[in-house]
């Protein structure tokens, strides 16, 4: 077998990676053997521990040909590997777990509130966070970049644009962590391969953090409803969600509360693991960095360099579909009710779409990355804020920090759906 090529910066160079042990990913991103299968076998059955197993789709176009195709490629039975039970799949359903029309309206009303205009009026706030947090970081020389600084931003970063207090921040990123990171055991005592969650089984990410999530839910709720008029939360985003639309519809009580909890559980983990990936990119090839420094803020090639950090971290490993009929897919049969997965951060190492794709180029243009979803209804609706927040916090780093290097072990989240950077030592010197 010929060699498989993959950057030097991506460390699990094993080209057989078990894709669904959680373990597999604490040595890294397994880009060689996503590299080996969309070379061999674009789209190939892969068998589950359990007895089950789906079909694995690794190459851009048919990425974003079963995110289209949702008559044919449902979301209701589920997103993830894991298997539910009907009753379970009803009770933990969100918008993710849902397809037109059902989901149509439920995204109608929520997306109102993460429009990339709605989002660019909190930048000063979010903006004045990353100076926050990266002043506070950099009084030391040597600190852990993920907890000091990705750890502390995008909870706070989303809190900001809901309205929670800031002193929840906290809080509410350790429920995050404990749903998002359901399967290491830094993150939570319930890991979901290892223990009995059984008694959670009807709660998001079978994590007792979603009861806490759901309580804390209902009383932001209730403070906006008993807020007197004029109050800042009578017209902050948790009321906007709470209000009814012009057809007179809100969100209920239930739907709410599961929106909250996927925020959290959306918006936090996946933000701060994208901005780890940032740091060890910028630690890794300072060079192409260092070109950005002193461009003025909104200068195009900030954005550039975002989408670019984007494609190169792509953070979320997989979403699932199930099939809802007999169908075809790069000349393999799917039968209905199997399960498809698609593995975006594959999809955007292809050569077919991306040329050259194992080099960071932050000036790269187009790039269609696939790191929010492309092509279907349930494209990242955090998008415009999580980019935002990279961007913002790539500016006041370079603003104030010179140069950056490792000065110990980096350690990955164990997880097979969310593949990050949980911890980095660095070692820093201000300008
Ligand atoms: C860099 C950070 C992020 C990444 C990599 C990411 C990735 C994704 C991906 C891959 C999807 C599924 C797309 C599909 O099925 O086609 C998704 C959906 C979603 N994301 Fe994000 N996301 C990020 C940040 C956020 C943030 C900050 C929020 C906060 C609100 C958020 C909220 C959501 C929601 C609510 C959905 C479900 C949308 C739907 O089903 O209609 N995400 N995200």
């Amino acid at each position: 077998m010929a060699a498989i090529d993959i950057s030097p910066f991506f460390p699990n160079t094993d080209p057989f990676v078990d894709l669904t042990s959680h373990d597999a990913y604490t040595a890294g991103t397994p880009h060689a053997t996503y590299a080996r299968m969309r070379r061999e076998s674009p789209v190939v059955w892969v068998d589950e521990s359990d007895g089950s197993g789906f079909w694995a789709v690794m190459k851009y176009r048919d990425i974003v040909d079963v995110s289209r195709l949702f008559d044919s490629y449902t979301s209701r039975q589920g997103i993830r590997l894991e298997e539910m039970t009907p009753e379970e799949t009803e009770s933990r359903r969100t918008l993710m777990e849902m397809d037109p029309p059902e989901h149509t309206r439920l995204r109608r009303l929520v997306s109102k509130v993460f429009t990339r205009r709605i989002v660019e009026d909190y930048e000063l706030q979010i903006r004045n966070l990353a100076i926050e947090v990266v002043d506070q970081a950099i009084q030391n020389d040597e600190f852990d970049i993920v907890i000091d600084v990705a750890k502390q931003l995008p909870m706070r970063m989303l809190g900001a644009l809901m309205g929670t207090p800031d002193a929840d921040g906290d809080h509410l990123v350790e429920l995050g962590d404990a749903l998002l990171g359901n399967s290491d055991p830094e993150f939570t005592d319930h890991v979901v391969d290892q223990v009995d969650t059984d008694e959670f089984r009807m709660m998001p990410f079978r994590s007792p953090a979603g009861y806490e999530l759901f309580d804390y839910a209902k009383q932001q709720a209730e403070m906006r409803r008993d807020a007197p008029e004029g109050d800042p939360m009578r017209s902050d985003v948790i009321a906007k969600l709470l209000e009814p639309t012009k057809d007179g519809e809100p969100l209920s009580e239930r739907e709410f509360q599961n929106f909250f909890a996927l925020m959290v559980a959306a918006g936090n983990d996946t933000t701060r693991y994208s901005m780890a990936g940032m740091f060890m990119a910028m630690i890794e090839q300072p060079a192409e960095f260092e070109a950005l420094r002193g461009l003025p803020d909104d200068h195009e090639a900030w954005r550039l360099a975002t989408e670019e950090i984007l494609r190169w971290t792509a953070v979320t490993t997989h979403f699932r579909r199930t099939a809802t009929c007999d169908t075809e897919l790069r000349g393999q049969r799917i039968a209905e009710g199997d399960k498809v997965v698609v593995y975006y951060p594959s999809g955007n190492f292809d050569d077919e779409q991306f040329p050259d794709p194992y080099r960071l180029d932050l000036t790269r243009t187009p790039n269609d990355h696939l790191t929010f979803g492309r092509g279907g209804p349930h494209r990242c609706l955090g998008e415009w804020l999580a980019r935002m927040e990279l961007r913002v916090l790539i500016q006041e780093w370079m603003r104030r920090v010179d140069t950056i290097e490792q000065a110990g072990e980096r350690e990955y989240l164990r997880s097979n759906f969310i593949s990050g950077i949980k911890h980095l030592p660095v070692r820093i010197t201000r300008r």
